[in-house]
């Protein structure tokens, strides 16, 4: 049997990171940021002077990716190409781009393989858009995560203000609805939940709650 996979996808801001980071942390499982695989495209798109719509070009990059996921306590490094890319890739610059290099199926095909690579025993927890839906469909257990707009934006910003970066709040919830609209509505692997997946809204929920809610969905899953 194929060691079991958690997925949990949902929009932007939602808490899918620092949840999905929390579980796999508490069961000993692997984690799959596929996010960071798209930011990392389209780094490695502007690195190498790519266009960002030169979808063969870019599924090439995206199959060749060179890239290493360092876990550390508490955090995760990222290196592309050996050099550490961790703040680089996590701008609304960065996220806009992947945005839209994800919009390409060659890009997403190439990434496939690699993605479902993550999937090794004990466990993996994927956190993404289409995890549920396309990569991983026979997940043993799926969550949608979601939260309003208004609150993801408030989250950023105070991600961001804590971080020390200047930030505005209506400019952060205009690129968050932006960003979900071209997510949602793209032909392949829209954002959407599968049929089978359990929604969470965390608009109003603290992350232990979370945690502690997809970890007792997950017990009584299996
Ligand atoms: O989750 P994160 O904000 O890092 O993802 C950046 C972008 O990558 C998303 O806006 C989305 O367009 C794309 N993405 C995707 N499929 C995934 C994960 C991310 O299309 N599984």
């Amino acid at each position: 049997a194929q060691a079991p996979v958690l997925a949990i996808d949902g929009p932007g801001g939602a808490g899918k990171g620092t949840v999905s980071r929390l579980i796999a942390e508490r069961l000993g499982w692997h984690l799959l940021d596929s996010g960071a695989l798209y930011r990392l495209t389209a780094q490695a798109a502007v690195r190498h002077a790519v266009a960002l719509n030169d979808e063969s070009a870019l599924a090439q990059l995206a199959a060749t990716l060179d890239v290493a996921f360092l876990a550390e306590q508490g955090s995760a490094r990222v290196l592309l190409e050996g050099e550490d890319v961790s703040a680089a890739i996590r701008t609304e610059q960065a996220g806009e781009r992947a945005s839209q290099v994800a919009a390409l199926p060659a890009v997403r095909g190439a990434l496939l393989a690699r993605q479902r690579d993550f999937q090794k025993p004990p466990g993996l927890v994927a956190d993404g858009r289409d995890m549920g839906t396309v990569v991983f469909p026979g997940a043993a257990l799926k969550i949608f995560l979601t939260a309003s707009a208004e609150e993801r934006a408030r989250r950023r910003f105070l991600q961001l203000q804590r971080a020390g970066v200047d930030a505005s709040l209506p400019s952060l919830l205009k690129e968050i609805e932006t960003r979900d609209a071209r997510d949602m509505q793209r032909a392949v692997a829209p954002l959407k939940p599968a049929d089978d997946a359990v929604e969470l809204d965390t608009t109003e929920l603290a992350i232990p709650d979370v945690v502690d809610r997809i970890q007792k969905l997950l017990a009584d899953s299996g």
